[in-house]
């Protein structure tokens, strides 16, 4: 393997990895382990339909719940199988330039280098809590892309920020695959028709427990949609995940979404108020996603103790910027969240020697 190739499968070492078979994960950020029993009804009800190929009429249904959801037109929304495949048409748009925000999740970089596409990183920094600092961007990339709330770090950058990133002749890509657990869904971007070259992802993954469906959107104007989607195969989403998003964007899937924002956001309060005692231990940035990144004495020794312990969490150390003292943990439910919390302070406190 050159190295080169190693940066590469390091790129795309993502939570599922660590997650392994039996233990308690707070390394993957899904929220539930399965759909709720009203989506898996809705996905079985559609099963019926898989003896027809996927219909305009179901894209235009996705498409009509989608619009409706955010306040943008039919044209102005494009079905993907997850936000992932999202990052893989990019290279469609021939970008010359791509700068990617980080760190963050590293799926569009890999995207564009396999595709060729010079990638230029922004690296913003720990000391400021991970604060975007559109200036930074260099003035000749056509293509930005930036998460917000970013993972892994857990900040929401300001929808007035990522504003001052678009300009005429420069593609936007606003990663919002975990907004949905904002609350109010604020500082999201997904409504923003004025925005030139502007480019929302979303994901239904995390907040619906769909991560094996690859079930996601596009927002933007129709001319850039039709550009990203200009090699995509005939049928290119599946009638489940064509029925998912419509599922999903329907005001009574909307208002609980809502619902499980604010039951995210407390339970990340709780994380954080459990964590607050933990010796040698500092939640970085002002997290505002359901994750929380840490930074830790001995980051290698600790996960692989708590993985002695049953606990899976993130490595962190893949992702550009950040170390092996850096790991990403998913905010549970106290009960659960508690776990991880014992077997921290065990552990840092024979680090510490508390
Ligand atoms: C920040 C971020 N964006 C996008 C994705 C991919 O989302 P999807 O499952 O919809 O492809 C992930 C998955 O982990 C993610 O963490």
């Amino acid at each position: 393997m050159t190295s080169q190739d190693t940066e590469r499968a390091l790129l795309r070492h993502h939570g599922d990895v660590d997650a392994a078979p039996g233990l308690v994960d707070f390394a993957v950020n899904v929220r539930m382990d399965r759909p709720p029993r009203w989506l898996r009804d809705r996905l079985a009800a559609a099963l019926d339909r898989l003896g027809r190929y996927p219909s305009s009429a179901e894209d235009a249904a996705a498409r009509a719940a989608v619009a409706a959801r955010h306040g943008r037109g039919p044209d102005e929304v494009l079905v993907l199988n997850g936000a992932a495949e999202g990052f893989a048409l990019l290279p469609a748009l021939r970008p010359t330039l791509a700068a990617v925000v980080h760190p963050s999740f590293t799926e569009p970089e890999v995207a564009l280098a396999d595709a060729g596409v010079p990638v230029c990183r922004v690296p913003l920094a720990e000391d400021d809590g991970y604060l975007l600092h559109p200036e930074l961007v260099p003035d000749e990339a056509d293509l930005v892309v930036v998460g917000n709330p970013t993972n892994p770090t857990s900040v929401l950058h300001p929808a007035g920020a990522l504003r001052r990133l678009a300009r005429p002749g420069r593609v936007l890509v606003v990663d919002e695959a975990f907004i949905d657990a904002v609350p109010g869904e604020c500082e999201s971007l997904a409504g923003a028709a004025d925005v030139p070259g502007l480019l929302v992802l979303r994901s239904l993954t995390k907040t619906w427990a769909l991560p094996g469906l690859r079930a996601g959107y596009a927002l933007g104007d129709p001319a850039l949609l039709a550009g990203l989607g200009r090699h995509r195969p005939q049928w290119p989403v599946g009638s489940l995940v064509l029925e998912a998003v419509t599922a999903c964007s329907e005001p009574a899937a909307v208002a609980e979404s809502a619902r499980l924002a604010e039951r995210a956001d407390a339970e990340r309060a709780d994380a954080l108020l459990a964590l607050a005692g933990v010796p040698g231990l500092l939640v970085l940035a002002e997290p505002r996603a359901p994750f929380l990144l840490l930074r830790v004495p001995d980051g290698e020794r600790l996960r692989a103790a708590l993985r002695g312990r049953g606990i899976a969490v993130r490595r962190a150390d893949t992702f550009p910027g950040l170390g092996p003292d850096h790991l990403r943990v998913a905010a549970r439910a106290p009960g659960q969240f508690g776990l991880l919390v014992d077997a921290l302070r065990q552990e840092l406190a024979l680090e510490v020697g508390v």
